[in-house]
């Protein structure tokens, strides 16, 4: 990547630097013992919040025999029932909402891959405090004000493109709401308005590379200097991808509708080291996904977060799926990081018994020379045995004869490195599925 980047003259200076101490806000000033007492108060709250607008919560808390008042300590959070996608499934569409409906400004509902969709709310203020925090994070990637910003996330019920543009714009950047789709026009639009800053799926962001190199644009040549990438999982493997084929800095953003949006925790561009949670408004914890018990910092268990300020849709101990571990804070001291995230719970394919995520399979693709990131892993059953079939794209400058030994490089390295046998094709440049948002990297045909 060019070293000039935060030398150059314009809105550009500072891209790749920590915004000023002038430009963090009132939470990012927090010290440690600030943070925690603003969150014992705002946790309360919450709960309470909660307890007396939700009858959901009502009964859940009776049932385990707590009332809003046990909550002393922010330890005390964990005597509290968790909150899982199928409670909020079983109250659709407006069973959790803690505030009548004329107080709720918008509505926006989960991706839902599987059954009914979630539907969450937002009052005014739950979209300002999101603005604040997607601003925060856009700063935190190293946008300021006077910053273009092409958007590329979906605009409409998924929280992603509007959560952006809202958050953009608070930051005092000028918004291209591009939305997905209509990957001719993005390259068109990217080349012509000139943003510093693109926010998109990572998956999208290698399709519009594709497109970049169909219409003949150097995307090393771009005014992007910056790309907030996120919505799905990618790897380190798939940052450096990214960071050499675009010459900018890719930084990852973290967030689920249930909880707000994009804007739940960022990476900060100085130091990529994963992602500080934004713990005046989100509370994280780490659980075991088996036994439930809240897991010491720094070991790996299901992400969970408690809302502390959100008013149309609270949520307690919201069970997110994610698997990652709490690291203590380094560019905003006084927030926890979560590292990258690996996967989800029920991403993880079982494979003869062997937990495989998509993310090692990733991270082997990318690393193999000759094949494009672009892959698909399929699923079937031969006889009683499960069967992994892998296919991955080769680059367009790759000779056939090299494409059989990174097939075969490919197949090693899943065997040495995960511990299961798999089928690899390299299949011809152009011909796997492309992503227009999130990404689906697995079809499971076993029970089909
Ligand atoms: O994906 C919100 C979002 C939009 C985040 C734009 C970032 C950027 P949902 O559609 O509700 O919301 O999906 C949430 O996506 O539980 C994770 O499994 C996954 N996910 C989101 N961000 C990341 C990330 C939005 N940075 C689900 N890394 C979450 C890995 C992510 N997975």
């Amino acid at each position: 990547m060019s070293s000039d980047l935060t030398a150059a003259a314009g809105p550009r200076r500072r891209v790749g630097e920590a915004p000023p101490p002038e430009l963090l806000d009132d939470g990012e000033r927090l010290s440690s013992n600030e943070l925690a007492r603003l969150q014992l108060t705002r946790l309360q709250a919450t709960l309470r919040h909660a307890y007396d607008h939700v009858e959901m919560y009502r009964r859940k808390f009776d049932a385990a025999g707590v009332t809003p008042e046990d909550c002393r300590t922010l330890a005390d959070l964990a005597r509290f029932p968790f909150t899982t996608k199928a409670d909020l499934r079983e109250h659709y569409p407006f069973g959790t909402f803690a505030v009548p409906m004329a107080e709720v400004r918008r509505i926006h509902a989960s991706s839902g891959t599987t059954g009914r969709p979630t539907v969450v709310g937002y009052t005014e203020r739950d979209l300002s405090v999101w603005a604040d925090v997607v601003a925060r994070s856009i700063r935190a990637a190293g946008g300021r004000p006077g910053h273009k910003v092409h958007i590329a996330y979906g605009y409409g019920l998924f929280t992603g493109g509007l959560g952006a543009h809202y958050g953009a714009e608070r930051a005092g950047c000028t918004v291209i709401p591009a939305s997905g789709g209509m990957t001719a026009r993005q390259v068109q639009l990217i080349s012509d308005l000139q943003p510093e800053i693109i926010m998109v799926t990572p998956s999208y962001m290698l399709t519009l590379l594709d497109e970049f190199e169909r219409q003949g644009v150097d995307p090393c040549g771009t005014s992007l200097r910056v790309g907030i990438f996120g919505a799905e999982p990618w790897t380190e493997e798939m940052r450096r991808e990214l960071e050499e084929r675009l010459d900018l800095h890719a930084v990852d953003i973290y967030g689920l509708s249930e909880v707000m949006g994009p804007g739940v925790a960022q990476e900060c561009v100085e130091t990529k080291d994963g992602l500080h949670v934004w713990e005046d408004h989100f509370y994280p914890e780490v659980v075991d996904p088996i036994t439930d018990e809240v897991m010491p910092a720094g070991q790996s268990g299901e992400l969970v977060f408690t809302s502390l300020t959100k008013e149309a849709v609270p949520v307690i101990r919201y069970r997110t799926r994610d698997l990652t571990r709490l690291l203590p804070g380094t560019a905003r001291p006084a927030f926890r990081r979560i590292e990258k995230i690996t996967g989800r719970c029920d991403d993880m394919i079982i494979l003869r018994g062997v937990n495989v995520f998509p993310s090692q399979i990733e991270e082997i693709v990318l690393t193999t020379p000759g094949v494009a990131p672009h892959f698909q892993v399929e699923l079937s059953r031969r006889g009683r045995m499960d069967h992994m079939t892998l296919r991955v794209e080769a680059r367009p400058d790759t000779a056939p004869l090299l494409r059989a030994t990174a097939a075969t490089a490919i197949a090693q390295a899943v065997k040495d490195g995960v511990g299961v046998t798999v089928e690899v094709t390299v299949v011809d440049p152009g011909t796997l599925e492309r992503s227009m948002g999130k990404i689906r990297r697995v079809v499971d045909r076993r029970t089909a």
